[in-house]
C-alpha cells in the first residue's frame, strides 16, 4: 500500500508501508517491512528525510538485492533502498581506466561492461548476484579475487551527519567479506556509488581450483573465456535463487590457529586448507559441514544443498526462522566434531543480540 506520495517532477517519491520484501530478498522469505523508501536519485533521500520528521525514530535497514540477507521476522522499521542507476568513466590513462557505477546497478551487468571493453580485474567476480552499492559492503571474492583491491573511492550519505562523502578504499577497513559498512556504517552510510579501477593491460588470475583447464576449454585465455569459466562453474555448484531460495555460502570459511588445522590435518589428511595471515589457516566451511553429514539433509522445506553444502536453501516455504535454526544445528554438529567456530556470513536480521 502507499501511503505517501510526494507529487515531484519525475520521479515521484513513495514510501510504502506493511510491504513484502519477498522478492526482496534470495531466500524468498515472506518478510514485510513497515515501511518501503526505493529512490532513483540522490536528491530524493534528502527530500524523504526532510519530509518524514519521524525518521530517526524508525528501525533501519538498508537493501540491495536482498541477495546476502535472512530475515527471521518481519521488520518493523524503514527499509531504505538506493536504487541508483549509471556507469561512467570518469578517468583513464595508459594503464588503467576508472569506472564509477550507481549503487543500484546490477553487480554481474556492470562485470559484463567491463569484459565486453576488454577491461581486466573483476571478470573472477562474475555471476555474483547483488548490486553495486553491496558488493563494497561486503567485499565480494570469489575464484581468487576480491573487490577490495579494485575499489578506488566509495561514495554515500550518512544519516547520523546527514553529510554526503567519499571514502578512499584504504579508509574502508576492508578484510575477508568484511569492511566499516559492516560496523561502525552499519545502517548509516547509504552507499550511492562507488569507483573501481580496472586494468587495460591485465594480468589474468586463474590460479583458483580448475578455473584455468576450464578457461582453457573454452580456447584462448581471454577476459571472455575467463567469464564464461566462471559461468560455468558457478552454475553447476550453486543453486539458482530463481530456483531454489539461497544466499549463497552462510557460513564464512574459519580463520582458525594453524596449530588447531595441523591436528585436524593429521586426523584428515585430505582436508582442504589455505594460508592465511601469519600463524592462520583457513579452512573449508563447505567441507567441514560435509564430513558432518549435512549435504543434502532437508527437513521440511529448509535444507543444505547437495552440491554445496555451504548453501543452505529454501525448498519453498521455509520460514527465515526455520533456516536460521538450522544453521545453528551445523554450527554446533561442526564445533562438536572439529572444534571449530562457524561464523554466519548471511545478514540475519532479527537476531536477538
Ligand atoms: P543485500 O543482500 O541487499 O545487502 C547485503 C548487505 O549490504 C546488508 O548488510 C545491507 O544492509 C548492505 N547494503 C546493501 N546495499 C547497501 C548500500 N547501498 N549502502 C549501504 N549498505 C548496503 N558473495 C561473494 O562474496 N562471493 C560469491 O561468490 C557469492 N556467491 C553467491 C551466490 C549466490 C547464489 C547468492 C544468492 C549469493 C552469493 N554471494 C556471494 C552473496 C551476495 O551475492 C553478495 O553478498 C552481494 O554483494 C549482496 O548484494 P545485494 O545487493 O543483494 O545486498
Ligand atoms: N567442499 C567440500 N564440500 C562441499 C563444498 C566444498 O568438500 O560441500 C570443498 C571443495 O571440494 C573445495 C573447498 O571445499 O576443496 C572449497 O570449495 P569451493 O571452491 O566451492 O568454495 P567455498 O570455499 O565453498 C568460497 C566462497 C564462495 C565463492 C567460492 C569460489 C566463502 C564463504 N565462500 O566458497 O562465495 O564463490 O569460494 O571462490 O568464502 C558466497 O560468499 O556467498 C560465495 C558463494
Amino acid at each position: 500500500m502507499i501511503c505517501y506520495i510526494c507529487p515531484k517532477i519525475i520521479p515521484m517519491i513513495r514510501v510504502y508501508s506493511d510491504f513484502s520484501l519477498k522478492k526482496y530478498n534470495t531466500f524468498n522469505i515472506d518478510s514485510k517491512a513497515k515501511y518501503y523508501f526505493e529512490y532513483t536519485e540522490p536528491e530524493d533521500l534528502a527530500e524523504f528525510l526532510m519530509r518524514n520528521k519521524e525518521w530517526p525514530f524508525w528501525q533501519r535497514l538498508i537493501i540491495g538485492e536482498g541477495s546476502n540477507l535472512l530475515f527471521l521476522n518481519d521488520f518493523d522499521g524503514l527499509v531504505i533502498n538506493p536504487n541508483i542507476p549509471g556507469i561512467q568513466v570518469v578517468h583513464e590513462d595508459r594503464n588503467n581506466v576508472w569506472l564509477e557505477a550507481g549503487a543500484g546497478v546490477v553487480w554481474d551487468q556492470l562485470v559484463d561492461f567491463a569484459v565486453f571493453h576488454n577491461w581486466g580485474g573483476i571478470e573472477n567476480l562474475s555471476l555474483i548476484p547483488g548490486k553495486v552499492g553491496a558488493t563494497a559492503v561486503q567485499n565480494i571474492g570469489a575464484y581468487g579475487m576480491e573487490i577490495q583491491n579494485r575499489i578506488e573511492s566509495v561514495s554515500g550519505f550518512d544519516l547520523e551527519t546527514l553529510t554526503e562523502y567519499t571514502m578512499e578504499a584504504r579508509d574502508c577497513q576492508y578484510a575477508y567479506r568484511d569492511s566499516i559498512f559492516k560496523n561502525q556504517l552499519k545502517d548509516r552510510f547509504i552507499i550511492t556509488s562507488v569507483v573501481f579501477k580496472l586494468d587495460k593491460f591485465h594480468e589474468f588470475v586463474l590460479n583458483y581450483g580448475d578455473l584455468k583447464a576450464e578457461t582453457e576449454k573454452l580456447g584462448n585465455i581471454n577476459l571472455r573465456n575467463i567469464r564464461k569459466a566462471v559461468i560455468g562453474i558457478r552454475e553447476s555448484k550453486l543453486p539458482d535463487p530463481k530456483v531454489y531460495g539461497n544466499a549463497g555460502s552462510f557460513f564464512k570459511n574459519p580463520v582458525i590457529e594453524s596449530s588447531l588445522a595441523e591436528k585436524l590435518l593429521a586426523e584428515n589428511p585430505k582436508m582442504p586448507r589455505y594460508p592465511a595471515s601469519e600463524g592462520k589457516t583457513k579452512l573449508a566451511a563447505g567441507w567441514l559441514i560435509e564430513q558432518c553429514d549435512w549435504k543434502g539433509f532437508r527437513r521440511g522445506d529448509a535444507g543444505v544443498h547437495e552440491k554445496q553444502a555451504l548453501v543452505l536453501v529454501n525448498y519453498g516455504n521455509a520460514t527465515g526462522k526455520e533456516i536460521y535454526d538450522l544453521s545453528k544445528e551445523i554450527c554446533q554438529s561442526v564445533q562438536n566434531k572439529f572444534g571449530v567456530e562457524l561464523e554466519r556470513e548471511v545478514n540475519v536480521i532479527g537476531e536477538s543480540k
